[in-house]
């Protein structure tokens, strides 16, 4: 059984990510910098039938077998650099976009290496970073009665890994695992994510990614 650990798993994506994961089987570390609020925030997933999450802060969350890094984008290097000796050897999905708004639109920002995956995969040298989660809107993944059927756009420079997380993906109720390729294509893939919240701002709406032509 693959256990998964979510740094910054308390915000809206990573309970969002963390209800979808369990639901598919794993068990799920909510972490957090602040372990009673982890736990309190599992807690109240509990309370609405979802098992197998349990909070704790982020370094006990980075000693699942997967992890997931599920911070703002601003503080994920910072989070992820804090914890690399338990992360070595780990794969580490980054599902961070860096996003500014600017009025009724979200603007994409591209950081110094371009991607926030590129960043971790710097910050991480000896983790392998797979990029994933990132179009989904976090209310429709926390809410199992939503009828979310999104392709989950999934790259990486490692393929046993990218492999490995597309298993999980498409173990996971409501979702499905697109491989796109490497992690060339990672800015391109976050800075999409402020095409998709900009459409859903000015159509108030949860829209997500569903690429048609593929098979299922
Ligand atoms: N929201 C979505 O629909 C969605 C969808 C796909 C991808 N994403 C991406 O997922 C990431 C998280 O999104 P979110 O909306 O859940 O964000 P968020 O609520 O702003 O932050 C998530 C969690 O990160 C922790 N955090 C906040 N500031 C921090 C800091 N300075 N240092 C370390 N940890 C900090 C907090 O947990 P603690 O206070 O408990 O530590 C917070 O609950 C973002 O990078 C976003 O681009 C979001």
């Amino acid at each position: 059984m693959t256990t998964v650990g979510i740094l910054g798993g308390t915000g809206p994506a990573g309970r969002g990510v963390a209800v979808r994961l369990a639901s598919g089987g794993c068990d799920v570390v909510l972490g957090s910098r602040d372990a009673e609020r982890a736990q309190a925030c599992a807690q109240a997933l509990v309370a609405r039938g979802i098992d197998r999450i349990t909070g704790a802060a982020n370094e006990a969350a980075a000693e699942c077998d997967l992890i997931v890094v599920a911070t703002p984008w601003d503080s994920a290097v910072a989070t992820v650099s804090a914890l690399r000796s338990q992360l070595k050897g780990k794969t580490v999905i980054c599902m961070v976009n860096a996003l500014a708004r600017e009025g009724r639109e979200m603007i994409p920002v591209y950081p110094p290496r371009g991607s926030m995956a590129a960043q971790v995969a710097f910050a991480l040298p000896e983790s392998v970073i797979v990029g994933a989660f990132h179009h989904l809107p976090a209310a429709l993944m926390e809410d199992l009665d939503s009828g979310l059927d999104a392709d989950v756009v999934i790259f990486s420079d490692h393929d046993a890994a990218r492999q490995r997380v597309a298993e999980l993906v498409d173990a996971t109720p409501g979702l499905h695992a697109v491989i796109a390729g490497s992690m060339s294509l990672a800015s391109a893939v976050e800075a999409f994510t402020a095409v998709c919240i900009s459409i859903n701002i000015r159509h108030k709406a949860h829209s997500y990614v569903m690429l048609a032509g593929l098979a299922r």
